[in-house]
């Protein structure tokens, strides 16, 4: 008989669930500073604007068709039309290569929050990130030199997120989810709360939110809000796909969908309040600018932090929370993308829940132990998740829609299929912003790095490591897609035998 398809429970299981995937590092340590950058308050015009315009309309897009097709995104994109399962492990691959260094941030993360009970960073947190704990190598090469301060919480993420994916989506996805995401949030008000008493606070809060106007006229910022939105929410990896095909017949989709956005923006919001307060506090006590302290990603979380903590009444406290935070924000996306690949595995196959999750996450967990944990994996992680992120996301959801809208046209279909269901109603303006302005945008965001990427080295990187583990594994991510789809479905599978779609399916 075959194995019947996981469901969450309830619509909230599943919308704490995509919350908790949608609310990642992203929201933490990227949007603060791509806000910043890019016309402080006034970028709040072209986010709300992406937002909007793109993000909400290809958020519905892909619940609609991982709930209208009910299947992992080959699945889905299979049922859809054959030559679409391509795409689908498109997205597979794309969230097993981030998967494999999502998990390293991870762990450095809870090591940091370790340390701030210590403050171990002494009062040199770069050198103490770079030296003492990353042992970082000055050649921009591939070495084995393990670590083991960073192997060993590695494997403990790995350990804790594989026990998490073994008791399935009921019981291990959903639960951790109803767990550490209100768990996240009070960490993190508690964490910004403090944050706007310290001295300064007010000066940061200046820096981020003053608008300057003109940069409404720069076309570059518009771009970058629109990659950002399309990183933050997750659209165009398949997991969105993958998780509304869990959800029962009758849920309102787009409902959820307008939850989901726009908590995860306001998390994103509250982020930039409590950074930038923090980051105010490290101008006033060191007596620089604001803008000499503005940073974001990795130079952020584990060097300004540190100092910060190091500086700050209750460092500790700031720390823990800050740490604890990046941890289970991370963790509760680690299991969206991993659920992404398990579900694909499961489906082709007709395999059992442990069996998909075994054959997937043990070699998943060997390769990042095997590239990350080493005196040159910070250059890996740099150079994969660059390209990773520019091409294979942007790509992928710039083809599905093409595929989904212009060359099947099933743009109808998936809007009765939404609207039977759904409170908010999908109109014509569904079709513009996500069949015509959602692949505008996409475009040019694709064109103008494909530019950028081949005109200059990446990071300075040497070119053959560039074309490794830039160009080469982008390229390898097409040929596997490819194959991939070649694979015949077993008689087992979802394809072939699925009692349960075929009573459903409309
Ligand atoms: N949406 C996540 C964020 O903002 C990004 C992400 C999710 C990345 C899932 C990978 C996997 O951080
Ligand atoms: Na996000």
């Amino acid at each position: 008989t075959p194995v019947r398809r996981e469901t969450f429970n309830s619509r909230r299981l599943f919308i704490f669930s995509a919350i908790g995937s949608a609310v990642g590092l992203g929201n933490i340590w990227r949007f603060p500073y791509v806000a910043y950058e890019n016309g402080g308050g006034a970028f709040l015009i072209p986010y709300l604007c992406a937002l909007l315009t793109a993000g909400i309309p290809l958020l519905f897009f892909d619940y609609a068709i991982g709930h209208k097709f009910r299947g992992s995104a080959p699945l889905a994109f299979r049922r859809l039309a054959r030559p679409a399962e391509t795409l689908g492990w498109w997205q597979v691959l794309v969230c097993f290569v981030i998967a494999v260094y999502y998990a390293v941030i991870i762990a450095w993360s809870s090591m940091y929050t370790i340390f701030s009970f210590t403050k171990a960073w002494g009062d040199d947190p770069e050198k103490f990130f770079m030296g003492d704990f990353l042992k970082r190598s000055d050649d921009v090469t591939v070495s084995m030199d393990f670590v083991p301060g960073i192997v060993i919480p590695l494997i403990i993420v790995w350990l804790v997120t594989i026990g998490i994916m073994v008791a399935g989506v009921g019981k291990g996805i959903a639960r951790a989810n109803a767990i550490f995401l209100p768990l996240l949030v009070v960490m993190f008000v508690i964490l910004v709360v403090q944050s706007l008493f310290l001295p300064g606070a007010v000066d940061g809060l200046n820096a981020f939110f003053t608008p300057s106007w003109e940069a409404l006229g720069n076309p570059a910022v518009w771009a970058a809000a629109y990659g950002h939105i399309f990183f933050s929410l997750s659209v165009g990896f398949g997991i969105m796909v993958t998780y509304s095909s869990y959800l029962k017949r009758k849920t309102d989709l787009t409902g959820s969908g307008l939850v989901v956005g726009f908590a995860n923006s306001a998390f994103e919001i509250l982020a930039g309040i409590g950074v930038f307060a923090a980051i105010g506090f490290m101008a006033h006590a060191s007596g620089t600018a604001v803008a000499d302290q503005a940073t974001g990603g990795i130079g952020l979380a584990f060097i300004a932090f540190p100092a910060i903590v190091s500086e700050a009444p209750a460092g500790q406290l700031i720390g823990v929370l800050f740490f604890g935070s990046l941890v289970f924000a991370g963790i509760t996306s680690l299991i969206s993308i991993l659920e992404v690949i398990v579900a694909a595995v499961q489906d082709k196959l007709g395999a059992g829940r442990t069996f998909a999750t075994m054959v997937v996450t043990i070699p998943m967990a060997i390769i990042s132990i095997v590239l990350f944990p080493t005196t040159t994996g910070l250059y890996v992680l740099d150079t994969v998740d660059a390209f990773v992120n520019q091409f294979g996301i942007v790509a992928g959801a710039l083809v599905a829609v093409i595929v989904v809208l212009w060359i099947y046209r099933k743009l109808p279909a998936l809007r009765d299929h939404v609207n039977r269901i759904s409170s908010f109603k999908l109109g014509g303006f569904w079709y513009v912003l996500a069949g015509v302005v959602s692949p505008i945008v996409l475009a040019y965001m694709l064109i103008t790095e494909v530019i950028a990427k081949s005109s200059e080295s990446y990071s300075g990187y040497p070119a053959w490591f560039n074309g490794v583990f830039g160009w080469g594994m982008s390229a390898a991510l097409i040929v596997f897609a490819v194959l991939l789809s070649f694979i015949p479905w077993s008689a087992n599978s979802k394809l072939n035998n699925d009692p349960e779609f075929d009573a459903i399916r409309d």
